[in-house]
């Protein structure tokens, strides 16, 4: 794993290899197969959002107990961030006081960077503003591979709202990595300038695609709001066009979902959904990252 620093820390999914996502792919299936996991008994991580999480907070508290780790929760309104405490101060604290492992959200882009180079502790970026998310890129990958079992060539469509996904970036650098065709659907102001080519509609997407892949709209990052009613039906997945789908495709979203705004609110649970499949798979694949970066696996 190329990684910033002392090679300890996951921040972008720029510094994954292939085989880096390949042999994280390969210690999540084994966790899945049951192995007994609880190597780090005794030891204690910290997560730090400081930004509003539901998926990427529950499933890393859960990663970590499975593994074994205490776990300290830390928030925007009960550390001392509140008081002045710089990021950097404050997971050296942690560091200090005997915290090897830190999983961190917050808004600003390239801020973790800053603090890795420094900090002996492990630290994994929970989703840096419009920056990046990298283990909702690989749990995403994840539940590709799962229906694929390859990615050369696939037709994968990211379809949303671009410009503020953290998702979008990550998977799109991924993805192109891994040998895929990925396409990008958007208004026009959402286009994002470092993905600079292969726009095509909605329509043709649905058409041609293998992975759908839908992104929330982030009314918290806008100066205005979208009307829900049109946004479906001029960009997100109707049930008309869920039927144009491919058999074979599949429907992911990172999720929270817009019901009825990026997709139709019954398509959400429906056959060619994995959008409750990647929320499970987040689990088992953040278990991988952790292990990984704790035991040098890669
Ligand atoms: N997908 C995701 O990051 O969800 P949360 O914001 O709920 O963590």
């Amino acid at each position: 794993m190329n990684l910033i620093g002392s090679r300890k820390h996951l921040l972008s999914m720029k510094h994954l290899s292939n085989e880096d996502i390949h042999q994280l792919f390969s210690i999540t299936r084994e966790i899945e197969k049951g192995h007994p996991e609880a190597p780090f008994n005794g030891r204690f991580a910290a997560n730090l959002f400081l930004e509003p999480s539901t998926r990427t907070k529950s499933s890393f508290h859960i990663a970590e107990k499975r593994l074994g780790l205490e776990v300290l929760h830390l928030d925007g309104n009960d550390s001392s961030i509140t008081k002045g405490e710089s990021l950097y101060d404050t997971l050296k604290t942690l560091e200090s006081i005997g915290v090897e492992l830190a999983v961190v959200r917050q808004s600003e882009v390239g801020l973790l960077n800053t603090c890795a180079e420094d900090l002996d502790l492990s630290l994994i970026n929970g989703g840096d503003g419009c920056g990046e998310h990298p283990t909702q890129s690989l749990l995403d990958l994840y539940t590709i591979d799962e229906q694929f079992h390859s990615f050369r060539g696939l037709r994968v469509a990211i379809a949303g709202d671009l410009k503020h996904s953290r998702v979008a970036r990550s998977n799109a650098y991924a993805l192109t990595q891994l040998g895929a065709e990925v396409s990008f659907v958007t208004k026009p102001e959402w286009q994002d300038p470092s993905l600079t080519t292969n726009y095509i509609t909605m329509d043709e997407a649905v058409d041609r695609c293998d992975v759908l892949m839908l992104l929330r709209i982030q009314h918290e990052r806008h100066d205005q709001t979208t009307a829900p009613t049109s946004y479906l039906e001029q960009y997100g997945l109707t049930k008309e066009r869920e039927a144009r789908m491919k058999d074979h495709a599949i429907i992911l979203h990172p999720a929270p979902v817009n019901r009825g705004v990026e997709i139709d609110h019954e398509l959400v649970e429906s056959r060619k959904s994995r959008i409750f499949r990647q929320m499970k798979n987040g689990v088992t694949v953040r278990m991988a990252v952790i292990r990984a970066l704790l035991k040098g696996e890669l």
